[in-house]
Order: C-alpha cells, then structure tokens, then sequence
C-alpha cells in the first residue's frame, strides 16, 4: 500500500502540468515583458507571438543562455535599457542548457497563419555591392541599424535592433514580410515604411541575410 502512494506522488510530481515543460514560458513569466499574443498591450521587450516565424532556432537557443545586447538605445516601451544595461550586462533572464532548449521549442510554435513563404535565389558579388551601397546611401538603413563595413567592422545608428549577425538569427522569409508590411506585426513599428519595387525588396532580404558574425573583423 505504501508503495502504491510512493507511486501516485512520484506519478503527480512527473505528470502534473505545474512540473511538465508544457508551459514553461508561463512559468518562467517571460510574458511579464514580451508579448505572446497581438491582443496584449505593447510591453518592455520585443514581440515573440511571431518568434517562430521570425528567428532561427539555433539562435534562440544560444541567446536564451548567453544575452547579448542588440537594442542599445532600448526597445519603444524600455528607452533607459541601455542605462539599466551598462550597469549590469546581462540584466535579462538566463536560462540553462535545459530550459533555453524547451522554451525554444515552445517558442518555435508560435507563428502567424497564412505568412507567405518567400523564395530568394543568391546574390552575386555586384548585386551585394550594389545592395550595400543602398542599404548605406538611397535608404539610409545604415542610420538607424548597425551593419558591417566592406572590412568587415560593424557601423551604424542605434534606434533600430542591430544588424550585424541577423544572418544567423533571422529567418530570409521573415524579413521579405518584414519588409513588404511591417503593420502585419506591429502597429506601432518605428520604422519607416518603404514603398520597395518586389526585386529590391528581395534583394535587401538577401543582403541582410549575409550579415553574420563570423565576418567581424
Ligand atoms: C524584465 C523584462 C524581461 C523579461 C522578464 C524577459 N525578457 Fe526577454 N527581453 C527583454 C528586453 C528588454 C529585450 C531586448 C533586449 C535587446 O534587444 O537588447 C529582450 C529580448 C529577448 C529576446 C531576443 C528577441 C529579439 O528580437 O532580439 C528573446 C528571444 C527573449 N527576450 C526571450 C525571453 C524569454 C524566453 C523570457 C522568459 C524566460 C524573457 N525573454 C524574459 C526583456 C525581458
Ligand atoms: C528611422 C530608423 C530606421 C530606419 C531608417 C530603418 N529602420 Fe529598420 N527598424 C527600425 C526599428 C526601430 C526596428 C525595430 C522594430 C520597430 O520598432 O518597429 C526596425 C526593424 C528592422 C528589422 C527587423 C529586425 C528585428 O530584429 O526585429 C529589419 C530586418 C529592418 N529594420 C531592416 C531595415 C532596412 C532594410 C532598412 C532600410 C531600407 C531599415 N530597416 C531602415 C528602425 C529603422
């Protein structure tokens, strides 16, 4: 008998949903700062209702242990995260090996309906050139959004998330939606809306895509 209720706490302990990693972005109240529905009101961080959507999720797996910094002048709702930041680096959340693993796969199932996938064939070198020269003077994305120089150091403007490594931690698709309607995410977007022809829009997708940090210099 006393076997048989060693079994039934061992069982409820196991299997109560308190303890299973169904919702451990609830547990760990991520939502305390990042929107996980459209329907909330605006928070500190930035949106993961579209996380799946929108990161890759080998990324988001090494973020979630080891933050780094790529909204140095804060985010909309959290303009004095770059005090609050310098003060302590790694003031957000750190989950272990564990954790940043379940709550990655928790956060890949998070997507929009109907987000069209959108297929980019590569960039020659000219197309790049042609792009950087873009990205930097017709567009002045470079203004608001770190990137790489040609010798591969990062430069730009801190209002926008930072763009260096957004190769490794963005998803192509998301960005052309991005880039086409940005309102289909947010409504209260601080970039500005460009009207882009489909090749170029296509083109700028690609080009962010190559930036990664394994060509910092
Ligand atoms: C105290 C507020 C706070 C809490 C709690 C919090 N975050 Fe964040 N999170 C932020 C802020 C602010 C940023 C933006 C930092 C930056 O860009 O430099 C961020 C960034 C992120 C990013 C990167 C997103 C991007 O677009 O760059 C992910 C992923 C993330 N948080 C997931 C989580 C998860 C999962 C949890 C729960 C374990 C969590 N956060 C808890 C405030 C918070
Ligand atoms: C006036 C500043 C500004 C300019 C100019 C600007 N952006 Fe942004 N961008 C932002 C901000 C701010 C965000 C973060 C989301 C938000 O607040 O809307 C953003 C988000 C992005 C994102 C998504 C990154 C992420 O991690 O969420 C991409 C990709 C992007 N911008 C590309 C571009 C490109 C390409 C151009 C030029 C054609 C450009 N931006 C011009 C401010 C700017």
């Amino acid at each position: 008998m006393k076997k048989f209720y060693h079994l039934l706490i061992i069982g409820w302990v196991l299997y109560s949903p308190k303890f299973s990693h169904a919702s451990l972005i609830e547990e760990k109240n991520c939502s305390a700062c990042h929107r996980l529905s459209k329907v909330e009101k605006e928070k500190k961080g930035p949106d993961l209702f579209y996380a799946g959507n929108k990161y890759q999720d080998t990324w988001l797996e090494e973020y979630l242990q080891n933050p780094v910094t790529l909204r140095k002048a804060g985010t909309i709702n959290n303009p004095d995260f770059l005090k609050r930041e310098l003060q302590n680096p790694q003031q957000h959340p750190i989950l272990n090996k564990n954790d940043a693993l379940n709550i990655t796969q928790e956060l890949m199932l998070m997507t929009l309906p109907g987000l069209p996938e959108e297929k980019i064939n590569p960039l020659t070198k000219g197309q790049i050139a042609k792009t950087k020269y873009e990205f930097e003077r017709t567009f002045s994305c470079i203004s608001c959004h770190q990137s790489l120089n040609l010798a591969g150091k990062p430069r730009g403007g801190i209002s926008g998330p930072s763009l260096v490594n957004a190769g490794n931690r963005l998803k192509e698709s998301w960005v052309a939606n991005w880039l086409k309607n940005p309102k289909i995410f947010s409504n209260k977007s601080r970039m500005p809306v460009y009207k882009m022809n489909n090749e170029t829009r296509l083109r700028f997708t690609k080009f962010i895509m190559t930036l990664k940090k394994e060509n910092l210099r």
